[in-house]
């Protein structure tokens, strides 16, 4: 069997750890070839691949990024490739393709898999917000990596008697900011799930300064956004070609409570730096898992379906359940969290 890999959307720990893993199964146990499309489905579409056997995935496991490289998706120049996928399959010599990806990366492989393709999809983002997987490997590197920011943000606040706002990543879930708020020890976290009022966060702090508590961190996730009419959190900056930006909520939200505290409040955006780094232990296991899977799959011809991890143990689910809905946090979830929101 002649396999395809590739990694498209936005880059995430553990990318590596899946394309080592399909190779070797693939390869040892099997003796299937397997190649690597560059930078996502644009190397698919412009027939840009290598071949890839053990001595190219060897040292890659503890490596973050993709070393396929990565690329947000073309969409028209996909949707017309996608008129005659088997062909071009054909045209390039494989029989199943693997994309790693997150939500737009699925439904691409889905469209791929109802025009006909042999496609088997494997789920990654470090936001946890796709369907039908318990988790994404990913996100235990970023919520790690947001731990530690907020450990450390914690002593230079104490020292200095600041509030500090940090935002993390999470456009419509707000998964990492859950789990690293409450690892961290965040004294709020503000989700897109649940529209914060800032007067809540005003009074927390002051209730903390007054306990003798000269410091306070609020993690809130990028999607996050106040309750309607409690804030005015369009606040734009204009950037060197002169056009007005909005700054994200992490400074608007700094901003106003350092203007309703009267405090210093620093904004500290974690940014892409969540995604970048060597993933953690529990990363390269579930994305190492996922990877074996999915040449098993390819090999009991179980197309249209992506790798899914429930409970423990990992299983496969239709593409088609996997892309209709984002897995956003649930209520009782944020009341465990016990913070304000
Ligand atoms: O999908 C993961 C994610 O990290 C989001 O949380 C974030 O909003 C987005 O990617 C940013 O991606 P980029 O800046 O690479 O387009």
């Amino acid at each position: 069997m002649r396999i395809g890999i590739l990694t498209a959307g936005g880059d995430c720990p553990g990318l590596n750890a899946v394309i080592r893993s399909v190779v070797h199964r693939a390869v040892t146990h099997y003796g299937d070839e397997v190649i690597g499309f560059e930078d996502g489905y644009a190397g698919l579409l412009d027939g840009r691949y290598r071949s890839l056997g053990l001595n190219e995935v060897s040292g890659i496991l503890a490596r973050g990024g993709t070393i396929l490289g990565s690329s947000r998706l073309e969409r028209d120049r996909f949707r017309a490739a996608c008129e005659d996928a088997p062909a071009l399959a054909k045209e390039i010599g494989f029989d199943v393709l693997i994309p790693i990806g997150g939500e737009g990366t699925l439904t691409a492989a889905k469209m791929l898999s109802d025009a006909g393709l042999s496609v088997v999809g494997v789920p990654k983002t470090i936001d946890n917000d796709i369907s039908s997987t318990d988790r994404t490997f990913g996100f235990d590197t970023a919520v790690g990596v947001a731990t530690e920011a907020m450990d450390r943000l914690k002593t230079t606040a104490e020292s200095h008697q600041r509030v500090m706002v940090v935002e993390v990543m999470g456009r419509h879930a707000g998964w990492i900011a859950l789990e690293s708020g409450m690892a961290g020890g965040a004294h709020g976290i503000c989700l897109p799930e649940r529209p914060f009022d800032p007067a809540d966060l005003v009074k927390l702090v002051e209730e903390r300064f007054s306990r003798g508590k000269k410091f306070a961190v609020i993690c809130v996730a990028e999607g996050a956004h106040p309750q309607d009419g409690t804030m005015d959190y369009n606040v734009g900056a204009i950037d060197r070609f002169g056009h007005e930006r909005f700054q994200g909520i992490g400074t608007a939200l700094a901003y106003e409570l350092e203007t309703r505290l009267g405090k210093e409040a620093k904004p500290v955006i974690l940014g892409h730096v969540q995604r970048g780094g060597t993933p953690t232990a529990y990363d390269r296991v579930l994305a190492t898992r996922f990877g074996w899977h999915a040449v098993e799959a390819a090999h009991r011809e179980d197309f249209g379906r992506m790798t899914a991890l429930r409970g423990t143990d990992i299983t496969m689910v239709p593409l088609a359940e996997a892309v209709t809905e984002l897995k956003t946090v649930p209520k009782d979830r944020m009341d465990e969290a016990e913070s304000v929101f």
